[in-house]
């Protein structure tokens, strides 16, 4: 198997320029300014290529999604101009990618299937790599085929991928059986150029899709969002380019509040909404930590309030709940609370692994397959091993590691940065996926790294 977007890193694949080691122990503080958020700037960018009018994105983050829309636009038959502070697409033509570029594009990202509907709408036509397969690891796409069947495409399964084929794309009356933010944003690219009337009940409503919501809606499409996580679109027959200014990135500055948190230092993030981590802040401070938000709401300084931070059960959920992504750097965090933290992952069946690694820091974490949380999750009765006690506080040490994926990678930057001695961390390029200019970055808040 290969590593899809967050998938497993292979030692035999490690070149050495993607090892760091990281000296803890020494206080972290400085400034981090963060960018447009890797869950929205790659979705605007597939937004752009349901019109052939140029579209412009600002707020850009060198992000390796960012490569991949461009390099899909690029074989697809659109122009992407790029400069440090935007880029700009114009899609003046869109052909339906060829199986190898599909495969290969939907190994490396999670983006690439949210073309789909666009494929279709331009094309008719729509290759998607096949669920389960190989090559996009354990994430499913079945909710995004079944959205996509709901508006007349007809999918024919081969070995490796799957063939969709549709005349017209009619409007379509949805329920998600969970809120995937994915689905969510398959079923707006789809139904925003559909005949008629959509509808989807039990959707993801994330601040990064009100986002893209707000993308389409400069674009000319009619969306409104209903109370009770309900969408319902009227579709129109033709979309125009837009101008647009992404979100600053949510889960990247809750990452380096967590490193402030389990450190003890301070750090000062600009770019990003107090609104938007609402949630989070609540839990930061619910755990002992401190923060100051400046009258714009979008610079907060991050620090511990007390020498010791509190234990706490926490459970992660769809928005507005405590997200998925917070979940690993904010964990790690907590093996410096004193006392036992009880935490109930319910978004993803396996999310969970990279407490094995902080262990041999020296982190005290066991995992469980019940719901350790108020929430009856999918996964209890699955065996899935996505609930984990945290005793506190641990003194972590050095120690090899490898990173598996994106947020736990940043978790054990994070773990290292706290222990006492050197980690050596490999596989680090993962990183480039959703923290641009890591590297500099680590420098800029004084962890000793090289
Ligand atoms: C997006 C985010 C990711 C975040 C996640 C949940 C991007 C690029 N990534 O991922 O950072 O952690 O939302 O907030 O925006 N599922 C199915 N079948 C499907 C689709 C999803 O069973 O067809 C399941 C998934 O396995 C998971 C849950 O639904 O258990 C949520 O997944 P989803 O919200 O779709 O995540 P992504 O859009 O892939």
């Amino acid at each position: 198997m290969s590593a899809a977007a967050d998938g497993p890193v292979r030692s035999e694949s490690i070149a050495p320029s993607d090892t760091i080691t990281v000296r803890g122990g020494i206080p972290v503080e400085g400034r981090i300014a963060i960018r447009g958020s890797k869950n929205a700037l790659p979705k605007a960018m597939v937004a752009a290529l349901l019109t052939t009018e140029p579209c412009r994105l600002t707020n850009i983050a060198e992000i390796t999604d960012i490569d991949i829309v461009d390099e899909l636009i690029r074989i697809a038959g659109g122009s992407v101009e790029r400069d440090a502070e935007s880029v700009t697409i114009t899609a003046h033509s869109f052909t339906a990618l060829p199986e190898q570029d599909v495969m290969r594009l939907h190994n490396a990202s999670r983006i690439p299937v949210l073309t789909t509907a666009v494929s279709l709408h331009r094309t008719g036509h729509a290759v998607v790599a096949a669920p389960g397969g190989c090559s996009i690891g354990p994430r499913p796409v079945d909710f995004h085929l079944s959205v996509l069947r709901s508006f007349g495409a007809r999918d024919d399964h081969h070995d490796d991928v799957v063939e969709l084929r549709v005349d017209t794309m009619r409007g379509a009356r949805i329920e998600l059986p969970f809120p995937s933010v994915g689905a969510t944003e398959q079923f707006l690219f789809a139904a925003v150029l559909a005949e008629g009337d959509s509808e989807l009940a039990n959707a993801a409503i994330e601040p990064e899709i009100l986002d893209l919501i707000s993308v389409l809606q400069k674009m000319g499409a009619l969306i409104s969002v209903e109370p009770n996580r309900t969408i319902r679109v009227t579709g129109v027959d033709e979309l125009g380019g837009f101008e647009h200014r992404v979100i600053g990135d949510r889960l990247e500055a809750a990452s380096w509040a967590s490193l402030a948190l389990a450190t003890g230092g301070v750090i000062t993030v600009t770019g990003v909404q107090q609104q938007e981590l609402a949630t989070f802040l609540n839990v930061f401070r619910r755990a002992g930590g401190d923060f100051t938000i400046d009258a714009d709401g979008d610079t907060i300084a991050f620090r511990r309030a007390r020498p010791m931070l509190r234990p706490l059960a926490l459970e992660t959920d769809v928005h507005p709940g405590f997200m998925t992504d917070w979940q690993s750097p904010f964990v790690t965090a907590l093996t410096q609370a004193d006392g036992v933290s009880v935490i109930h992952e319910t978004v993803y069946e396996d999310r969970l692994g990279y407490t094995e690694a902080l262990r041999s820091l020296g982190a005290q974490i066991q995992v469980f397959t019940e719901c350790l949380g108020p929430t009856r999750c999918r996964f209890g009765a699955a065996n899935h091993r996505h609930s984990a006690v945290v005793v506190g506080p641990t003194r972590l040490h050095g120690a090899e590691l490898v990173v598996p994926d994106l947020r736990a990678g940043f978790s054990y930057v994070i773990a290292a940065a706290a222990a006492e001695g050197e980690s050596l961390i490999h596989g680090v390029d993962l990183l480039d996926r959703g923290y641009a200019d890591f590297r500099s970055k680590l420098s800029s808040v004084g962890i000793d790294h090289r």
